[in-house]
């Protein structure tokens, strides 16, 4: 059976820069709060208008595929990572699929929030093992400037996220030392609801309480969307912080470590973590449980803010273009997010 291994690799994140010190201007923060808290000093925001989710999608996509020496004609099956789509249906994976002008290949859109990304690219391996298609794109990417609460009622969540986008082609390979040993997924739904955007959706915590006389009623201008819903919120990201962070820091070692020992390896045969971006004092702790070294943990976080689905493969394009990774490194990816789900990948480059 083939492996799969990473082909090429692209990014891009929006030129337009937002520093910590910009934010004070729309809330109540300071710089000096986000940097002791998540390492942030700055993030990357889209272009309201011109840029979306898949339109960064598509420059990272290019970049991967020519990284690969193939086309677009040549992508057989897209998998797309977001909790930003351009549109609330359809999926982002058709939006890629028409811009590059592609096969009427098929395009799928994965909802996993931080792991996002590490889910997608298990999905394709899978595709790939089993000898279904020969190149896969795998995208993440990201718009969250457009849904955040950015006055101070929403500071603890708007502060920390950023826009941008990380693609890569995967193809079969039967070589020994390259291409991903395994990959992991978990989840436990219990907590769905610490770290989640309520609204739009059909739960029924909402209209529990409502006494509509008629489904009618219900229906007049209140159904998807109502004006409760935005005063009180729910429109945006909820997130209990503190909870999230302590489980954070048990599930990312453990999915890591889970990984490692799959393949018979130990943490000290990592030559590159590649920690989803969600919180910089997240990625130290991991670090140090694991007894890493600096130089074997790649962080850019303190630049883009936490991409979510994005984050992965953006943190692992610079750290090859940096040459931090080379031919044949043990490289580990691993995220941990809303659901919660968590998830890694071990490969060797
Ligand atoms: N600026 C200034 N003050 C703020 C801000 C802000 N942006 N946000 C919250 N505060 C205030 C709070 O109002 C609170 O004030 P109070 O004590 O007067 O009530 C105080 O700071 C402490 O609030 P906490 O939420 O307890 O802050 P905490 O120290 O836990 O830090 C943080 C918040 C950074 C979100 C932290 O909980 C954390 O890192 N959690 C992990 C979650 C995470 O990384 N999420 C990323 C997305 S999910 C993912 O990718 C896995």
């Amino acid at each position: 059976m083939p492996k799969s291994k990473i082909a090429g690799i692209g990014m891009y994140v929006p030129s337009q820069v937002v520093t910590n010190n910009d934010l004070t201007q729309y809330m109540e923060t300071s710089d000096q709060w986000i940097q002791e808290r998540t390492g942030i000093q700055e993030r990357r925001f889209a272009h309201r208008t011109d840029e979306t989710t898949t339109t960064m999608a598509v420059e990272a996509s290019k970049i991967a595929i020519e990284r690969a020496g193939i086309t677009a004609q040549d992508i057989d099956f897209i998998v797309f990572a977001t909790l930003s789509p351009d549109y609330y249906f359809p999926g982002c994976g058709v939006l890629v699929q028409r811009a590059l002008k592609m096969k009427e290949i098929g395009a799928l859109d994965v909802r996993n929030q931080c792991s996002g990304f590490v889910y997608a690219l298990s999905v394709a391996d899978q595709f790939i093992k089993t000898g279904m298609y020969k190149n896969i794109l795998v995208i993440g990417a990201e718009k969250h400037s457009f849904g955040l609460d950015f006055t101070t009622r929403g500071r603890n969540v708007s502060v920390i996220f950023g826009d941008g986008a990380g693609a890569v082609v995967l193809q079969p390979t039967e070589a020994a030392n390259k291409g991903i040993l395994s990959t992991h997924l978990h989840s436990d739904g219990e907590a769905a609801e610490i770290l989640a955007m309520y609204n739009p959706g059909t739960h029924a915590n909402y209209w529990a309480d409502k006494n509509y006389a008629s489904f009618n009623d219900a229906l007049i201008g209140d159904m998807f969307m109502s004006h409760d819903m935005i005063d009180n919120a729910q429109n945006f990201p909820f997130m209990d912080g503190p909870s999230v962070f302590k489980k954070a820091v048990v599930k990312f070692p453990e999915v890591i470590v889970e990984a490692l020992t799959a393949n018979g390896k130990t943490a000290a045969d990592i030559d590159m973590l590649i920690p989803h971006q969600a919180n910089l004092r997240i990625s130290q702790f991991v670090q140090q449980t694991l007894k890493l070294s600096d130089d074997k943990v790649y962080n850019n976080i303190q630049k883009y803010g936490n991409t979510t689905a994005a984050s992965v493969p953006i943190a692992l394009c610079e750290a090859w273009e940096a040459g931090k990774i080379k031919e044949g490194d043990l490289v580990c990816l691993a995220a941990f997010g809303s659901g919660f789900t968590w998830a890694s990948a071990l490969l060797q480059w």
